[in-house]
């Protein structure tokens, strides 16, 4: 069912001093910023060859990162984001193995334009684990 790891989410704080730091420290290739206001955050991609990174600011309120981000005043790793061939086998699938999918349970549109679902970080050692159609 699993395909190729999409991305890995890091939550920032400050999303323009993050991409000054992956762009300017780091050298690297980065997208411009993205408002994602279904999701409350702005996503920008760092494109490193293998996978890329997502970099997640929180926007508006009730962001589901800000609490993220109250126990991580500084960032940290947010999710991984693994590629499914067809994401609503892979929820049944999921589900009937006993895994939590968070939210009403149907995919929304994630950032690439593709269907995005979450699975509960207690299932999956203590990692948040976004599923993208690919
Ligand atoms: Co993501």
């Amino acid at each position: 069912m699993l395909g190729r790891l999409n991305h890995v989410a890091l939550a920032v704080p400050d999303l323009a001093a993050a991409v000054a730091t992956y762009r300017n420290t780091l050298g690297a290739d980065v997208t411009e910023p993205q408002a994602l206001p279904e999701h409350g955050v702005t996503v920008v991609f760092v494109n490193v060859g293998n996978t890329k990174i997502e970099l997640l600011e929180p926007l508006g309120e009730g962001s589901p990162i800000a609490a993220f981000l109250a126990k991580n005043p500084s960032g940290g790793m947010h999710h991984l984001c693994y590629e499914v061939d067809d994401i609503l086998a892979a929820r049944d699938w999921l589900k009937a193995a006993g895994a939590r999918v968070l939210g009403d349970g149907n995919p929304k549109t994630g950032a690439h334009g593709k269907p995005v679902l979450f699975l509960h970080p207690k299932d999956f050692f203590g990692t948040l684990i976004e599923l993208e159609q690919s």
